[in-house]
Parts: structure tokens; sequence; C-alpha cells
């Protein structure tokens, strides 16, 4: 089974693994540019990279519907059982859990964390997942960081099939720094994220993607909200 990638809009994304389907940041009915309501999404994990509105606000919900457990912070995890989600993974900084399809372990990232009502949320993250024998590297909302080489580095040999960093600039790392972060995680394929739903996190996803190409780094492909890759 190949593995494919679907980016829904803003920050959030459908990996099927071939093995069940993980959502990562689900932001559907409130997302201006969401391909989809969060009533109509199967999956069968939810991973979450940090407490901001626009990567929980369907989160509740669709975890209770669909059941699929929640992998995310100590803190986010006591926030959903609160709201009676009975099935969370709670996890922090450097830890692995399995997955549907493989593995999932919770990476660094630079950025701020809490909870719409306020509550704290713990510190941010990002997500590498070793699934369906691929390699990706989700940053989550983050600045560059120079860790990003060592998240790159080959392991048994195999480094980073696909890296989805943020590229809107302001609340997360521009397009100049998101290039070299590519320089730094040295995937094969780079996929832009966390850009274009508003005005002021607004860019030109497809110059970014001729700059890296120019790199010669990897290869970087821009999608349309609803927009399915295969790996
Ligand atoms: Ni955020
Ligand atoms: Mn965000």
């Amino acid at each position: 089974m190949p593995v494919t990638l679907t980016w829904t809009g803003h920050a959030t994304w459908l990996i099927d693994t071939g093995a069940g389907v993980l959502l990562i940041d689900p932001f559907f009915d409130e997302c201006p540019t969401a391909s989809m309501k969060a009533g109509d999404v199967v999956c069968d994990a939810i991973l979450v990279t940090h407490g901001h509105f626009d990567h929980v606000a369907d989160l509740a919900a669709i975890a209770k519907r669909t059941g699929a457990k929640v992998f995310c912070n100590w803190e986010i995890g006591q926030w959903l059982g609160g709201q009676g989600v009975a099935s969370v993974q709670p996890m922090n900084l450097g830890g692995t859990a399995p997955v549907p399809g493989g593995t999932a372990k919770m990476e660094l990232a630079w950025h701020s964390s809490s909870l719409p009502d306020g509550t704290y949320a713990g510190n941010p993250c990002g997500w590498l997942l070793d699934v369906g024998g691929k390699r990706i590297y989700v940053a989550g909302d983050t600045a560059l960081f120079s860790d990003m080489e060592r998240i790159g580095r080959p392991r048994d040999g195999r480094g980073l099939d696909v890296v989805i960093l943020p590229i809107g600039d302001l609340f997360t790392m521009g397009p100049d720094d998101a290039r070299e972060a590519v320089r730094l995680l040295k995937p094969r394929l780079a996929l832009p994220s966390h850009y274009g739903t508003w005005p002021p996190i607004e860019q030109d996803a497809e110059a970014w993607a001729r700059g890296v190409a120019t790199d010669g780094v990897a290869t970087a492909k821009v999608l349309m909200p609803g927009d399915t890759i295969t790996l």
C-alpha cells in the first residue's frame, strides 16, 4: 500500500499509511480554506502539534465521534480528558509511540502553546513519522532551528522522504527560513503548509517551490486544499 498525504488547508493533513489514517492538527469548520467539514473526516489516530486554535479547533469533536486515539503532550491530553475524550496517548518531547502503520516521535519545535480557553498547553512539537516504509517530518508551527539537521540525518541508511514545513511567516518561519530548513533536513520532497489561510500569512508558494528547486536539495510541490499526493 502506498502512503498518501492530503492537505485539507492551513496546517491540517491526512496521512494514509496503508494501515490507517493519521489526522494532523484538525482545523476544518472555521478554517476559510478547508476542503472538507470536520463531520466528514475519517481517521484512525490524531496527532497534535500544539494547543493553538488553528490546530485543535475540531479536535475534541472528531476524537469523540471517531474514537481515534489522540497523540499529544501531557497537558493537551489532560485538557482533552476534561472534555470527555477517552482515548489519549500522552507523550512528551523525545518520546516515540506506535501509530497505525509505524511510529511517531515527538520532536522539538520553537513556538508557543496555549489552548483556546487559556489553559497551559505544555511545549509545542513536531512529528517525525516512520510509517508505511516512509519517513515523514511534520514541523508544526516553528521557527527555523539547527536541530533540523539532526532530524534529517539518515537512520539505517534512510533519510527523510517528505517534510511538511510552515512558510506563512509572521507566526512561524517564512519562505526564506523554510528554504534553509529544506537545506538542513535534506528530504526528497518538501511540502509547504500554514500559509494562505488569511491575508497576514499569504505567500507565493510556487515562488518558494522554485527557490527550493534552485537549491538543488529537494523537490518542492505545492498542493491546493483537498489535493492528495501518493508517495
Ligand atoms: Ni501556533
Ligand atoms: Mn498555527
